[in-house]
């Protein structure tokens, strides 16, 4: 699973967060290889947003500092390693698109189609305030339920 935004420091690492711990959760961890990137490069090396980070840690306290992510850029390879690239909005879809190889193996979808409230966009929070990255942990909670119930439906479990 790979979760792409722009920067790879608000969204996307949200989501990977969110999604090793609700696999976790479910006893699922072992299932899943977890990474998330940007379809630009411009913050590679930062470290995720501390709003987000922030948001993160009051759900999840036992989140380490280890565990924050460094943003890093969607490459080619990603496509072959990954069998869902799956994205936050339609700048990021239309971007993956573009680059991706032709066949392309992996499913490159939104994120937010699994949005169990129907959102499918999951909103750029990086010029707003704390609350925007709520909005973001919600949904993504959301989005997570949503795929793995998919998922499990397409298994026949
Ligand atoms: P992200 O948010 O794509 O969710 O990581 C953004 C991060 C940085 C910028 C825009 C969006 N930026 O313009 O630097």
């Amino acid at each position: 699973m790979l979760f792409v935004c722009l920067g790879n420091i608000c969204r996307s690492p949200m989501a990977e967060v969110v999604f090793r711990q609700e696999v976790r959760k479910r006893g699922l961890a072992d299932e899943w290889k977890i990474d998330s990137a940007g379809t630009a490069g411009y913050h590679q090396g930062d470290t995720q947003d501390a709003r987000g980070w922030a948001e993160l840690k009051r759900h999840y306290p036992d989140l380490k500092d280890s565990d924050m992510v460094i943003s890093r850029q969607v490459t080619k390879k990603d496509f072959e390693q990954f069998d869902w690239l799956l994205c936050m909005d339609n700048s990021n879809l239309r971007d993956l698109r573009r680059v991706a190889p032709k066949p392309c193996h992996a499913t490159v979808q939104l994120f937010g189609d699994f949005d169990t409230k129907g959102k499918s966009i999951v909103e750029d929070p990086y010029y707003g305030g704390a609350d925007g990255f709520t909005a973001n942990y919600n949904q993504l909670v959301r989005c997570v339920d949503g795929f793995l119930a998919h998922v499990a439906k397409s298994k026949g479990e």
